[in-house]
């Protein structure tokens, strides 16, 4: 159960991400000549801003839609011996239930060093429903992996999807990463936890900080992979560009990247138009998989409440490299 901090950083995350991630123009303020009462104005205004920002978040907090229902989380006891810090659960596909993996989430509130010192911390608040849906897809197409080296790029603190892949599939190889620190320290933890359970099918699992505008990064593994994947990682403004870049230089000439993403207002639009400019051909999907189509309606009719579709319906976007 997350706590009520990160449930409401989820939803600060989430209503920043609806539009794509930009600075909010200052309001506009008293008179330059008077710098007592300018003060006072800017105390005002800012402690406006914090109420308004403290009732949006207790609001989103509670509304907030979280999953397509598609893994059973159970707690996982705490062994005698285990000191690591933490609570481990297990995460079972509902329509696979043989697979099955031990998790954990990075615990509790975010403090002021993680929001301070890394740059960004939406993959360390939840697991995004669009990660969700292609770890859940990746299980049942679990065959289009075989012998193919995989990329996860910003799967947040689990790579939930790229584990799937490295317990279902007959892959060569996988790669889990995120740009942030703090998310890949603990997806570490959960390889090494599943590797003692013997969980993974293929041998080759490793995991590294990848941030996609970081040029040592990306080209030490220029062309290397067969598919690359991410969920939810559009809304970004200050680095879809990078990513578009990231993606294509990562994929081997014949290469295939997966992506699922809500539309978060125009950004997913920004994302096809930047990725066609880079020479990708783009199939977009809105009916994948009728599970996910069938419960999409009854969100949409049922749970208004909660479901935005323009949040939290991730649509499948295929992208592939011309010529
Ligand atoms: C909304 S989260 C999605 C996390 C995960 N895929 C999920 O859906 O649960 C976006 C992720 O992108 C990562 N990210 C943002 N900018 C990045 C960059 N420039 N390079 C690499 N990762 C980045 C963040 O660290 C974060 O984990």
């Amino acid at each position: 159960m997350e706590s009520q901090v990160s449930d409401a950083a989820a939803g600060q995350a989430e209503q920043t991400a609806g539009e794509g991630q930009t600075d909010s123009g200052a309001a506009p303020g008293p008179a330059a000549s008077a710098p007592l009462g300018a003060a006072r104005w800017k105390l005002l205004r800012q402690v406006l801003k914090q109420k308004h920002l403290d009732d949006c978040l207790r609001h989103i907090s509670v509304r907030r839609f979280e999953s397509f229902n598609l893994f059973s989380v159970t707690e996982v006891k705490k062994l005698e011996t285990e000191e690591e810090a933490g609570a481990w659960v297990q995460y079972t596909s509902i329509f696979y239930p043989e697979y099955s993996i031990f998790l954990r989430h990075n615990s509790g509130s975010l403090n002021v060093e993680d929001v301070l010192t890394s740059f960004d911390n939406t993959g360390n608040v939840c697991i995004w429903p669009a990660e969700e849906v292609l770890a859940y897809y990746c299980l049942k197409h679990s065959s289009i992996f075989r012998d193919l080296a995989v990329c996860e790029l910003g799967g947040g603190m689990t790579c939930l999807a790229g584990l799937m892949v490295a317990i279902s599939a007959d892959v060569k190889e996988v790669l889990l990463t995120d740009g942030n620190e703090k998310a890949i320290r603990n997806v570490r933890d959960i390889i090494a936890r599943n590797q003692k359970a013997g969980v993974f099918k293929t041998g080759n699992l490793s995991s590294c900080v990848l941030r996609w505008d970081n040029e040592t990064d990306v080209s030490q593994l220029e062309g290397h992979f067969d598919i690359v994947m991410c969920a939810d990682c559009l809304f970004l403004d200050q680095y879809r560009a990078s990513l578009v870049d990231a993606i294509k230089r990562l994929l081997q000439p014949r290469g295939k990247a997966m992506v699922f993403a809500p539309r978060r207002g125009n950004t997913l639009n920004q994302f096809c138009i930047l990725a066609e400019k880079a020479g990708f051909s783009i199939q977009r999907h809105e009916n994948y998989d009728e599970h996910i189509s069938n419960f999409h309606s009854k969100l949409k009719k049922e749970n208004q409440d909660v479901y935005e579709e323009n949040l939290h319906f991730p649509l499948l976007l295929i992208l592939t490299k011309d010529g």
